[in-house]
């Protein structure tokens, strides 16, 4: 072989930086199967033939040119290699390799759920996993999430240097949470070598998280309410979860007894009577049981006692501060008071 004789030739020199020939590309890939094409140049005007030794298809050595190419009709060699390499009018010999990455696109990509299987359940944390399938390079392989449209994480798979296709796979954590329910997530694959060129990213399907959650009420907070006479109360103990949450109320005897006909199983309680008193609801699934309390009072006749009560005690200080001007003595003590009495001149209706 001519490259072995190359290689023994110059062996322990350093050949490439030295040899007097530019390449066309200088740096390529190709995708597999596809077919490649090169120049190699001579820079020497010493130059007495020049040719191209390759791993598949070569070009002889071909005397009295200065610029060769090489023609490969298919990239069929993962590991294909190519060298330059001119013969001076010396007898000197020396050439260059050309780098080249032979790529393939992943067969597939696809997302799955890795461990534990089964249903996500709320607050528990599952793996998921993003295979792909048949790529190469593997080196440099990065793998991004998407959760929601939204890019959550970024995994660069650095592992071996390894020229032939393969399978890896990104897995991450995922906390199955209450907004989590009804989004998608899905990965994607891109291969990163040099000199970039611009592949399609393969893309997995979506995979549709599905969260069982217990109840969450609409408003979490026990709520106190105020009920006037001849007017509708709502008590609102709307709560979401998966699977949707049944209702349940607990109610004062009263009610049990007036509002005999009201739909107790309903996220909604309307009391259309002066019912008064601690009302509780409880939404429940299969992941648990959410309790709310409503405090129920009677608005109007708690106004007027504390209207009355405020007025009695306005009227009685009015009282008392103009029966104070009127008989309130200079000496300060009241005219009617025992002492006042006693400390006042002699009264006209004694004896003169
Ligand atoms: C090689 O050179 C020929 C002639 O100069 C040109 O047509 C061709 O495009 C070149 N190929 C590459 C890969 O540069
Ligand atoms: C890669 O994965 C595919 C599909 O799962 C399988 O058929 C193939 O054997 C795997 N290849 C290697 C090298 O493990
Ligand atoms: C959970 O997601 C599923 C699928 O999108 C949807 O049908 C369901 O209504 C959602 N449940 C809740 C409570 O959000
Ligand atoms: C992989 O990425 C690293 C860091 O960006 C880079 O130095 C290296 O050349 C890349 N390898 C290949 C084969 O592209
Ligand atoms: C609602 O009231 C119950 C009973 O008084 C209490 O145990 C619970 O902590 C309260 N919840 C909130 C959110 O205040």
């Amino acid at each position: 072989m001519l490259l072995f004789m190359l290689i023994g030739v110059f062996l322990g020199q350093p050949v490439s930086a030295t040899c007097p020939v530019e390449m066309s590309p200088t740096l390529a890939a190709v995708r597999y199967g596809d077919p490649f094409s090169a120049n190699c140049s001579s820079l020497s005007d010493q130059t007495e033939g020049m040719g191209w030794e390759s791993s598949l298809e070569g070009t002889p050595l071909t005397h009295g040119v200065t610029s060769i190419p090489l023609r490969i009709d298919a990239v069929t060699d993962w590991t294909v290699h190519a060298e330059c390499y001119i013969n001076l009018i010396n007898g000197d010999q020396c050439s260059k390799i050309l780098p080249i990455t032979v790529y393939k696109i992943p067969d597939s990509v696809s997302v799955s759920q890795e461990s534990p299987t089964g249903p996500l359940e709320f607050g528990q944390i599952y793996q998921m996993r993003c295979d792909i399938v048949n790529a190469a390079p593997t080196v440099n392989l990065s793998v991004n999430w998407y959760q929601g449209h939204k890019l959550i994480h970024t995994e660069r798979l650095n592992q071996m240097t390894d020229a032939t296709p393969g399978n890896r796979s990104s897995s991450i954590d995922l906390r199955a949470q209450k907004n989590v329910n009804g989004t998608q997530i899905w990965c994607e694959a891109e291969l990163e070598f040099q000199p970039r060129v611009n592949l399609p990213t393969i893309r997995s399907e979506p995979h549709e998280l599905i969260v069982l959650y217990p109840p969450f009420f609409t408003d979490p907070v026990n709520e106190t309410l105020e009920i006037r006479a001849g007017s509708k109360v709502k008590l609102n103990c709307t709560a979401t979860g998966n699977p949707s949450p049944g209702y349940s109320w607990d109610v004062p005897q009263s009610v049990r007894q007036t509002n005999k006909n009201q739909n107790k199983n309903g996220p909604i309680l309307t009391l259309s009577f002066e019912l008064p008193g601690t009302y509780k609801c409880m939404a429940s699934n299969t992941l648990g049981t959410r309790t709310k309390y409503f405090t129920v009072t009677q608005a109007k006749r708690n106004f007027t006692t504390f209207a009355a009560l405020v007025g009695g005690f306005v009227f009685l200080g009015v009282v008392l501060f103009v029966s104070g001007l009127f008989f309130m003595t200079p000496d300060g003590t009241f005219a009617f008071s025992k002492d006042g009495y006693l400390k006042g001149q002699p009264t006209s209706s004694g004896p003169v």
